[in-house]
């Protein structure tokens, strides 16, 4: 029940004879078309592309504008709705009783909705937020569990043109407000309160909690889903989802809106303490996402798709908000938790809503590796998987071994995985095998989608040769890319632009290319950006949180260290106002601080390990040294210069204080 024992390194997929002939994209040849095709006139095919996945109230007459880069325009004269793309034109073409979202409760209940329903539900939500003064361009927060309502919502807002910035259910009140006040949003959408793995935790405490803090003026109004009927403060700026809704018509026209409208804001971390909200657009957006969806996950008609991201996060607007949807896809929303009832449950609703497509995060899988090793009745071949056809990962590199047991034991050795490297910033897949066509190789993401100029460059800019890692890079721009940083310009350009690069986008990973067949492999952040169990979090942002605690700590650096389950694990060294603790005196500091970084991020951004020190290792300039830092987590022995360390004795001291 172990993960097979191959050589990993050697081991080598060819896409299923099958679908050689079946798949969007069929075979070798196929793709190198449409690469070619591409090479030859970029605006050409991606035009062809815009034209083929998305319909237009007006078509496009240019498609990259280029003149004020890196601030680029993609189809801007065309005119569409991206609402009206993923509903109303699947009931125009005949899928109006097709069952859109196949939601399943924490519990296990299922509830069913057709695309049809999902219109009508999305119409009366929009009439809802244009009654409460919602307008074209006015930001709108969604602080929502998973559900049919909260994929509606984000589908109301992009069909009255208002910018929804989703902010995941898992963060505090504190990282609430800081969202709804950098947005200035008009109206909040929550629910009274979440479910998973059975518990039930609230939300609408914590938007009143972020909304007390000052600096949301902005927000007039509270749209509350009722999911548990649990009890909740109410103020006067409160309306019911329910009540707000009944009265209005299921019929809304969608604002008509040009293809570099905003649809969305979505904070995410950068290597300083202040997270990023990544502006993406509607066109482009749609046209990517569209695409990918369709070509990676080889979707066809009868296919019951499941992501199992949640929409708090770019993969769950992309390839769960928008991307099924804008296929006419069926798909299955998932309000719980992999390991409740227990860590079968993956596996289970894969066997009970006969699955087709299945796309999930390396964290996931690594950590069912581990339960099914101990319990036999979680492993997935106690389940019939029979239905699957395709299987994906994203959000972190994937380990072969993990690779080799998801291939083998979820796919029963049949099914191709996609790989798929992205970013919140690319807004879509842009490395990524296709199931017709690439030979799969364990750990790397293989090759670039067609009409993405992915490769490795070192610091100047000068592409490195095959077999040696360096920066990885997007050389021309895409139809799905961030269009800014909301409200931020200058530190788009700083961020992603370098004039050191020569105008190409720079990812922020280090990677390298096979030596033979060129296949990308994702090595990690360069940045101070950690990935835990698939979420990325600042260093910087859990130091702000740390010090932000001003009686008890003075100074805080935080570092990643590998973890075989959540990929890396956070590690801060903390500096406090009194004596260094010790013994228990520590572990309940330790405790109080990891509380305390919940309270003002998440759950998800406290640190694993908390080790207290006297000093930080800092150079004479009074630069931490956090390679130094590293190399402590890890447990390693300090092989680096350690001449310009200002106060050397402080490095025997982090070793012992565990
Ligand atoms: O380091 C890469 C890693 O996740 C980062 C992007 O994180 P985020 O914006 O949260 O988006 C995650 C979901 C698209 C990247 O810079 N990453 C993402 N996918 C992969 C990956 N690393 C290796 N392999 C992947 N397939």
């Amino acid at each position: 029940m172990n993960a097979p024992d191959r050589l990993h390194h050697l081991a080598q997929y060819a896409p299923p004879h099958r679908l050689l002939h079946t798949a969007h994209v069929p075979g070798h040849a196929a793709y190198q078309a449409l690469v070619a095709e591409s090479q030859e006139d970029y605006a050409g095919y991606w035009g062809r592309l815009a034209r083929a996945f998305v319909q237009w109230k007006k078509p496009f007459t240019r498609t990259l504008d280029s003149d004020n880069a890196p601030f680029y325009k993609w189809f801007e004269d065309g005119v569409l709705n991206v609402s009206w793309n993923c509903l109303d034109r699947q009931v125009e073409e005949g899928l109006g009783d097709k069952t859109a979202i196949l939601f399943e409760a924490d519990g296990g209940t299922v509830t069913r909705i057709s695309y049809s329903q999902l219109l009508a539900m999305t119409c009366r939500m929009a009439n809802a937020m244009k009654a409460l003064g919602v307008r074209k361009g006015d930001r709108v927060v969604i602080y929502m569990s998973m559900s049919i309502e909260g994929v509606a919502a984000m589908q109301a807002c992009a069909r009255i043109g208002a910018i929804h910035s989703v902010v995941f259910g898992g963060f505090s009140a504190h990282a609430l407000r800081d969202r709804i006040a950098d947005t200035g949003a008009v109206l909040v959408v929550t629910a009274d309160e979440q479910v998973r793995g059975g518990k039930t935790l609230p939300l609408k405490a914590l938007v009143d909690e972020a909304l007390a803090h000052g600096g949301c003026d902005s927000v007039r109004n509270v749209m509350v889903y009722r999911r548990t009927g649990g009890g909740i403060a109410w103020h006067a700026r409160d309306r019911w989802m329910h009540e707000a809704t009944a009265e209005q018509p299921a019929v809304c026209e969608p604002e008509w809106v040009g293809a570099e409208h905003p649809l969305f804001l979505l904070y995410t971390s950068g290597s300083t303490g202040k997270p990023k909200g990544v502006q993406h657009s509607s066109g482009g957006y749609l046209v990517q996402v569209a695409a990918t969806m369709k070509w990676t996950f080889d979707m066809h008609p009868e296919d019951v798709f499941w992501c199992t991201a949640d929409i708090g996060w770019i993969t769950g607007h992309s390839y769960i908000a928008y991307g099924p949807l804008a296929i006419g896809a069926t798909q299955v929303v998932f309000e719980g938790v992999p390991t409740f009832p227990d860590a079968g449950r993956f596996w289970k609703m894969i066997e009970r809503h006969k699955v087709t497509v299945f796309y999930t995060a390396p964290t996931a899988i690594r950590s069912l590796i581990k339960a099914a090793e101990t319990h036999p009745e979680v492993h997935p071949d106690r389940f019939d998987l029979r239905s699957l056809r395709i299987l994906g990962s994203v959000g972190e590199p994937i380990n072969p071994a993990a690779w080799e047991w998801y291939h083998e034991y979820v796919g029963g050795g049949r099914c191709p995985i996609v790989d798929t490297w992205w970013q919140t910033e690319t807004g879509a897949q842009m490395i990524t095998p296709l199931p017709g066509v690439t030979t799969l190789v364990p750990g790397s993401c293989t090759l670039p989608f067609p009409g993405i100029t992915a490769a490795i460059v070192d610091e100047t800019g000068e592409d490195v040769p095959n077999g040696q890692s360096g920066l990885l890079v997007i050389k021309k721009p895409w139809p799905s890319m961030i269009r800014t940083i909301w409200g931020d310009d200058a530190r788009y350009v700083s961020s992603y632009y370098p004039p050191e690069l020569r105008g190409y986008y720079l990812a922020g990973d280090g990677a390298a290319r096979d030596r033979d067949t060129g296949n990308f492999t994702i090595g990690g952040r360069i940045d101070d950006v950690l990935n835990v169990s698939g979420h990325r979090m600042g260093t910087m942002e859990i130091e702000s949180a740390l010090v932000a605690c001003t009686e008890l700590v003075a100074e805080a650096a935080v570092v990643g260290r590998p973890d075989d389950t959540s990929g890396e694990a956070i590690c801060a060294f903390v500096v406090l106002k009194g004596p260094r603790p010790t013994g228990e005196a520590a572990e309940k500091l330790a405790v109080r601080l990891r509380n305390w970084v919940g309270k003002e991020i998440g759950p998800i951004a406290k640190p694993r390990d908390i080790r207290f020190a006297d000093n930080l290792p800092k150079t004479r300039s009074g630069k931490i040294m956090r390679r130094l830092l590293r190399s402590v987590a890890k447990g390693e022995a300090i092989t680096q210069d350690v001449s310009t360390l200002e106060n050397p004795a402080i490095l025997s001291q982090l070793n012992e204080a565990h």
